[in-house]
């Protein structure tokens, strides 16, 4: 079905009446807007941080095999599906996964709920994205105001950064306030920008910080590139042997399927898809807009920050300043220790340091926030689009419940919650929900149709053999993910295996919160639904 074909569908269904009941969506302004929006929230804290800190842990340029095959495989297709469906149920006024697959499933009554992951998957991913996002403001001021120049080991740093977690009370914070303060501001800043809608908000918003991101994004990749060895009784210590500890791969690790697991978890959590964030933006698109030529640009403007920037930065200025034995710890210390422990430390050892931390730590800001703006808007989308509310109650909703959300994530960050959200929220809903959306799409659509709607306007000819690869290959692939994971990790994640007992409680308690943030949405959808049965009049 084309969208032109959309009069032909039968009035019978509850998609067409909300068409005819709901009010004029927001569109994106222009081109450019749009692909500069879907690549700001593809380029995120999972470009700088998440990313070197996987290719470390998974053997350097070995980890680069299965990232491009699942970048091939899943990720673009999946990007094109995503604004393709996009698109498409955006035509049907819907701006959501449950209206969306219902719009291409009209006579399946339960296919909406499948969809109500892709509402739920990014504000588990807000909670605590937000959350982070706003230690990279305050360590962009704390930068500026030289709050930390002085501390110049791992240990001295480290003890900043619990501190300012409030997991300890020490001479720099003695309890959380700072952190509280700069979430405050962090919250309110994506309120704001959510609040001016598409275009106003978020399409203006990422058209100057992402060149901006870029900007900070190439001083710091050629500051990199420019470093001598700092010590000349050991010349080894340079940027060509940090690029090698990097790059070179280990081939023997590619038989682990945890890594190539983790390759294609960094794929959709990087490229944002498998949740529901590029369905919303694409629901915005007109009917004629080109999706094969933008979806490719946004993708490929992602990876090259993500392989090129991103993969250059951190890691091999670390080799540099801690050498070949220190780095192999540093590199495997996690996310939060390479982001702000690592890279300051390196950063206070240059000159002009005040300013270089600045950039680091505000390029992950401009990063976090065009992120964390798209993550909200499917639960705003859902309540403008399915309870026809003006943008500002739906905005006020969202930021009141999810205000509440974030606490947890807060608040008990040392019992492990961010860890257990980014686990559910972060990780498994993103392919539960991409299998959903390869299978409606390729199947229940029907592949032919399907290969018609994507070039419906566009500028560029999808290579035919991804007719093959998307209704095969990334659902089996897809399948053979979540397989292996039943197999390797159900049963200790289910039983809490790997959790501390004294943490225990508190991962349970997320996971009865996360439920019951399932089940309210559940019960919205069954909500939304039974409105847009009633007659026109009655619903008016
Ligand atoms: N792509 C973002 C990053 O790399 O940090 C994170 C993200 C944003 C994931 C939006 C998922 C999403 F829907």
């Amino acid at each position: 079905m084309s969208f032109d074909d959309h009069s032909k569908i039968p009035e019978t269904s509850g998609s067409m009446e909300s068409t005819k009941l709901s009010k004029a969506r927001d569109t994106w302004g222009s081109r450019l807007g749009v692909i500069m929006a879907v690549a700001g929230s593809a380029i995120g804290l999972g470009n700088f941080l998440r990313f070197p800190a996987k290719v470390a842990a998974n053997s350097g340029g070995a980890f680069m095999i299965p990232y491009f095959i699942s970048l091939l495989l899943l990720g673009i297709p999946l990007m094109w599906i995503e604004w393709t469906l996009g698109r498409f149920g955006g035509g049907f006024g819907h701006g959501t996964a449950p209206g969306v697959f219902h719009s291409v499933w009209q006579k399946n009554r339960f296919i909406k709920y499948f969809g109500i992951i892709g509402i739920f998957g990014p504000m588990v991913i807000f909670i605590y994205y937000t959350y982070i996002e706003s230690w990279t403001l305050a360590y962009s001021f704390f930068s500026l105001m030289g709050k930390y120049d002085r501390l110049v080991d791992q240990t001295g740093m480290k003890s900043f950064l619990s501190a300012f977690q409030g997991l300890e009370s020490n001479e720099y914070f003695h309890n959380l306030g700072w952190a509280y303060g700069f979430f405050l501001l962090t919250f309110v800043a994506n309120a704001w920008v959510i609040y001016h809608g598409i275009k106003g908000g978020i399409e203006r918003f990422c058209k100057w910080a992402l060149p901006l991101l870029f900007f900070f994004a190439f001083v710091l990749f050629f500051r990199v590139l420019s470093l001598g060895a700092p010590d000349p009784a050991k010349p080894d210590w340079n940027i060509f042997h940090g690029f090698g500890f990097v790059w070179n791969p280990d081939f023997s690790k590619l038989l682990s399927a945890k890594v190539w697991l983790e390759a294609a978890g960094q794929i959709f959590f990087t490229l944002s898809v498998g949740i529901g964030v590029i369905l919303t933006y694409a629901s915005y698109l007109k009917k004629g807009d080109d999706v094969v030529l933008s979806g490719t640009t946004a993708a490929a403007t992602n990876e090259l920050a993500e392989v090129i920037l991103g993969g250059s930065i951190i890691l091999p200025a670390a080799f540099v300043f801690f050498g070949p034995v220190e780095i192999q710890s540093v590199a495997h210390s996690g996310v939060f220790n390479l982001g702000f422990v690592t890279m300051p430390l390196i950063l206070n050892h240059l000159p002009l340091s005040h300013g270089m931390g600045f950039f680091w730590f505000f390029l992950l800001f401009l990063a976090g926030i065009t992120s964390s703006v798209s993550l909200a808007q499917p639960a705003v989308a859902f309540l403008e689009d399915e309870f026809n509310l003006k943008r500002n109650k739906a905005v006020a909703i969202f930021t009141v419940a999810a205000f509440i959300l974030c606490q947890p994530a807060i608040f008990f960050l040392k019992n492990g919650v961010v860890d257990e959200l980014d686990f559910w929220g972060g990780t498994f809903f993103l392919v539960v929900f991409a299998t959903v959306e390869v299978i409606l799409f390729s199947w229940v659509f029907g592949m032919n149709k399907a290969w018609d709607e994507i070039h419906h306007g566009a500028d560029l000819q999808v290579p035919i053999i991804y007719k093959f690869i998307i209704k095969y290959i990334t659902p089996l692939f897809l399948f053979f993910i979540l397989g292996m994971w039943f197999f390797q990790e159900w049963i200790p994640i289910i039983f809490m295996r790997n959790v501390a007992p004294e943490n225990q409680p508190y991962i349970l308690g997320t996971r009865i919160g996360l439920l019951a943030m399932f089940v309210a949405l559940a019960v919205l959808v069954k909500i939304a639904w039974r409105g847009k049965s009633l007659p026109k009049a009655v619903k008016q």
